[in-house]
């Protein structure tokens, strides 16, 4: 193949020719729109650094959640940020905890979107780390007991899906048993098996005030300069019994994703991070870029990558410029 035989340019001509060779199409069917619960009633307050998103309380919470439903958006994932902290985040396994509540709510009202719950601590520990602490060292093993009861809690309250996000050691094979004894065998786990130590998670921690209040997650997250190490922590997670494995942050990661694709079955998830959102937004408010154009670009590209599903928090405004 070559010019001028072969002219790339003659598939491009035209837009039907271009949706005819299109390689990678985004539908709404690949979208999961991350939500911050709150306690209380008639709250809906803005996180000032990611435009367009914000705190919760379950009436306004299930107003979303409907918008959602109705775009064709499959599923949500929720964050929950309570009232009190303390050393062991029992808020996160609380039965009437923020995330308990708050599945049960947009359960009621909207039972055929999927609900899927963050598990995990550091929203709910007063030093905001994401297992528990021996000293100054975030202690694996005493931690997850009580991710694996934090799980529950959340099938207990009607979460159809789980996903572990604190990057422990063994949790996935801890949260599998602990669900199937609770009689859980159908709640599905979504790990975040490539979990990178990133910057870009700085928007999300102001919004869930989960920043660590000594120290970093060096200790537990991934270096953001390996991807030989996510394949085994894939691996890990498959054997333990991850239904999809998801490589986080998204953007700076693409290789992980198509990594993490080629190597395995399973689907993969990525999660599209508060920062990436805020980037994007903080330009286009600039007058810098098209948003919506970027929007699109990005998720496209995500998909492109090897992604099955993305956690986006565009999701709803990506649903709006796919259609119905
Ligand atoms: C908590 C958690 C984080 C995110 C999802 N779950 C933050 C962190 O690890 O500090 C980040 C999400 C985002 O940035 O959008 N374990
Ligand atoms: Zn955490």
């Amino acid at each position: 193949m070559q010019f001028p035989d072969y002219r790339p340019r003659r598939m491009r001509q035209s837009e039907a020719f271009r949706r005819m060779i299109r390689e990678t199409v985004l539908t709404t069917d690949d979208l999961i729109l991350p939500l911050f619960a709150v306690g209380g009633k008639k709250v809906k307050e803005p996180i000032a650094s990611m435009p367009g998103q914000f705190h919760l309380s379950s009436d306004h919470l299930t107003t979303v959640c409907k918008q959602a439903a109705d775009a064709g958006i499959p599923a949500v994932i929720l964050f929950g940020i309570p009232e009190k902290k303390d050393p062991l985040g029992t808020g996160a396994y609380a039965k009437d905890g923020t995330v308990q509540r708050a599945v049960k709510a947009v359960k009621d009202a909207v039972p055929d979107l999927s609900v899927i719950t963050d598990v995990c601590l550091c929203q709910y520990t007063d030093h905001g780390h994401c297992g528990m602490l021996d000293g100054q060292i975030i202690d694996n093993d005493a931690t997850l007991d009580l991710l694996a009861r934090t799980a529950v809690s959340h099938a207990e309250a009607g979460a159809d899906m789980v996903a572990p996000s604190d990057m422990m050691d063994g949790r996935v094979a801890e949260i599998r048993e602990a669900l199937d004894e609770g009689g859980f065998e159908r709640v599905p786990i979504m790990s975040y098996a490539a979990k990178y130590c990133s910057a870009y998670y700085g928007p999300f921690r102001e919004a869930a005030d989960s920043a660590p209040k000594f120290g970093d997650r060096r200790t537990y997250q991934m270096d953001p300069a390996n991807a030989e190490e996510a394949v085994r922590e894939a691996t890990l997670d498959i054997e333990e019994g991850a239904d999809i494995i998801m490589v986080k942050p998204a953007l700076a990661y693409l290789d992980v994703i198509y990594r993490i694709r080629q190597e395995f079955d399973l689907p993969v998830a990525a999660y599209n991070v508060s920062g990436e959102y805020a980037m994007i937004k903080a330009a286009e408010q600039m007058g810098w870029l098209d948003g919506q154009k970027v929007m699109m670009e990005t998720l496209t590209a995500i998909k492109r990558a090897g992604a099955d599903m993305i956690l986006t928090y565009f999701a709803l405004e990506a649903a709006k410029a796919l259609g119905r």
